[in-house]
């Protein structure tokens, strides 16, 4: 929804993405036109994360794709669309979109009702991080452990356990090939003693609770890049809302910008 709302409401785009409208359907777009709350003032900050994550992944991933790998799995993809808006002209990527079991026959669902087909390159497997290994899940997908792999983790961390999120870290970076990515978003620990941060990141907590899906982790930047580099990873890069700012809304005229608390972690295997 956030992107759809990008796409309508933005300029100029950060991210382009000809199917976010498609894929969410006429009627959530419907209520994206109608809603004072998608471009009014709630809603513009965390779009903008949700943009920027987004952007800087496909930005990353064209360079891993310009240094040869070929493999690109998105892990909690929900609605993401790249695998269905893949450029011609680029050599081809397969794909795996690994979601949890019931997310991804909603999006099998919401594909069909748009008529967009599943391209070859796609491979769906169904996994629930926090009950069962993505060794199985991507085996049965016919993933290649042999040939490194970029790994996008958007919108996920928050979601689960600190042990799932360190579990899945941990498999990616001592079963995948050496050259393999991964970038994630995670939400950094809340310094109440700031109010207005505070009252920001209760509201959103409160919002996503409500749909069902409650934030549960949250990482100290240091501790988190000391915790993932034990892992195995190195060539880390944090990205926080300033540099993101930087990189992608500098000198906009709409003031669309990313207040706070989100980070994206880029590593290397
Ligand atoms: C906020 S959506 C993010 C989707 C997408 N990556 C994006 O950037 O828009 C969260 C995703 O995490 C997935 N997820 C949450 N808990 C999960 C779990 N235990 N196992 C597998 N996927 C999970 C959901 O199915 C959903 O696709």
């Amino acid at each position: 929804m956030h992107r759809a709302a990008h796409q309508l409401f933005d300029r100029p785009l950060v991210f382009e993405d000809a199917l976010a409208l498609a894929v969410i359907g006429l009627e959530a777009e419907a209520e994206l036109r109608r809603g004072q709350d998608w471009h009014g003032h709630a809603a513009p900050g965390l779009r903008a994360f949700i943009v920027a994550r987004s952007r800087l992944t496909e930005d990353l991933l064209a360079e891993a794709a310009g240094q040869g790998t070929r493999q690109y799995v998105v892990l909690g993809a929900g609605l993401d669309t790249y695998g269905y808006r893949q450029s011609r002209g680029r050599p081809p990527l397969s794909i795996f979109e690994v979601d949890h079991p019931a997310t991804q026959a909603w999006k099998r669902a919401r594909l069909k009702e748009a008529n967009l087909a599943i391209p070859a390159n796609v491979f769906h497997a169904p996994v629930d991080f926090e009950r069962e290994p993505l060794d199985a899940g991507l085996r049965s997908a016919n993933f290649d452990f042999d040939r490194p792999a970029f790994v996008a983790w958007l919108g996920v961390t928050p979601y689960l356990s600190r042990d799932a999120v360190m579990a899945t870290l941990g498999f990616v970076a001592s079963r995948l090939a050496k050259g393999s990515e991964i970038v994630f978003d995670y939400a950094e620990l809340v310094d109440v003693s700031d109010p207005s941060r505070r009252a920001r990141f209760d509201a959103l907590s409160a919002r996503v609770a409500r749909a069902g899906e409650p934030f549960r982790t949250f990482f100290d930047p240091a501790t988190l890049e000391r915790d993932v580099r034990a892992l195995g990873f190195s060539d880390m890069h944090d990205w926080d809302a300033s540099a993101l700012n930087a990189r992608y809304f500098a000198g906009r005229g709409d003031g669309l910008r990313i207040p706070g608390l989100g980070h994206c972690l880029h590593a290397r295997v």
